[in-house]
C-alpha cells in the first residue's frame, strides 16, 4: 500500500523536477550538487523525525518532503532569474556571507520566502509551506507541527553539509542555531543518526532519478 509519506515524497520530487525544466547554467552553482544536498536533507530530516516521533506521535510524515523541497526557491531563481541569481553568487563570494544574506542584499527577498510561496501555489500541506519559509529561522520551541518541521529541516540542512553530501550553493557552512536540537527533545541529540546509512540511502535515491543530464 502506498502511504501518505510516499505520496508526498513522489509529489515533491515531481513538482521540483518540473520547476527545474528550464534551469539555466549559472557559473558557481552545480544543480547536481544541489539535488544531492536536497535529497540528503530529506533523508536526514526523515531520520530525525523518526527519533522525534518516538516521544511525540504528532510529528507528521512530512519531514522528507520538506527536506527535499527546503531550498526549492533557489531552483526557481536559477530557472527564472538567472542573471540576478548570478549576482547573488557574486555577492556571496565577495562578502563571504550566506546565500540567504546575499539574496536579501541583492534581491530584497530570499529563497526561503520564495520556496514557501511556491509550496503554497502547489497546494502542499500548510505545515510544509510554513516550514520551508522558516527553515533558516527555527524557533526555540516547537508549538506547532510547522515549527517542529522547520527545526527538523534546519538541523538536517546543517547535517547534510557536515556530511559533505552535495551542496546547496553556500560557501559558508550553515550552523545549527542554538536551541534547535533541544526544542525537538531528541533524547540522544544527533547521536542516533547513522552517517553510513544516510550516505547509502542518498546514493540509492539518486540512482533512480534522471538527474545526470543538464
Ligand atoms: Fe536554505
Ligand atoms: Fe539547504
Amino acid at each position: 500500500m502506498i502511504g501518505l509519506e510516499q505520496v508526498h515524497s513522489a509529489v515533491s520530487v515531481v513538482v521540483a523536477l518540473e520547476s527545474m525544466r528550464n534551469v539555466s547554467q549559472v557559473r558557481g552553482f552545480r544543480w547536481q550538487d544541489f539535488w544531492k544536498h536536497s535529497i540528503a536533507c530529506g533523508i536526514i530530516a526523515r531520520a530525525i523525525a523518526d527519533q522525534v516521533r518516538l516521544k511525540d506521535r504528532s510529528v507528521t510524515p512530512a519531514a522528507f518532503t520538506t527536506g527535499i523541497l527546503h531550498d526549492v526557491g533557489k531552483l526557481f531563481l536559477l530557472a527564472h532569474f538567472a542573471p540576478q541569481f548570478s549576482d547573488v553568487l557574486a555577492y556571496m563570494a565577495e562578502h563571504s556571507c550566506s546565500m540567504l544574506e546575499a539574496e536579501q542584499e541583492t534581491l530584497g527577498t530570499n529563497h526561503a520566502f520564495i520556496g514557501q510561496y511556491l509550496a503554497e501555489r502547489w497546494a502542499l500541506p500548510a505545515e510544509i509551506c510554513v516550514a520551508i519559509g522558516k527553515h533558516h529561522k527555527p524557533l526555540s520551541s516547537c508549538a506547532s507541527d510547522a515549527d517542529r518541521l522547520a527545526n527538523i529541516v534546519h538541523v538536517a540542512d546543517a547535517v547534510a553539509q557536515m556530511l559533505n553530501l552535495g551542496s546547496g550553493g553556500n560557501r559558508v557552512a550553515s550552523q545549527i542555531r542554538p536551541g534547535a536540537i533541544e526544542a525537538l527533545k531528541i533524547e540522544d541529540g544527533l547521536a542516533g543518526l547513522q552517517a553510513d546509512s544516510i550516505r547509502r540511502q542518498v546514493q540509492e535515491f539518486l540512482s533512480v532519478l534522471p538527474l545526470q543530464s543538464s
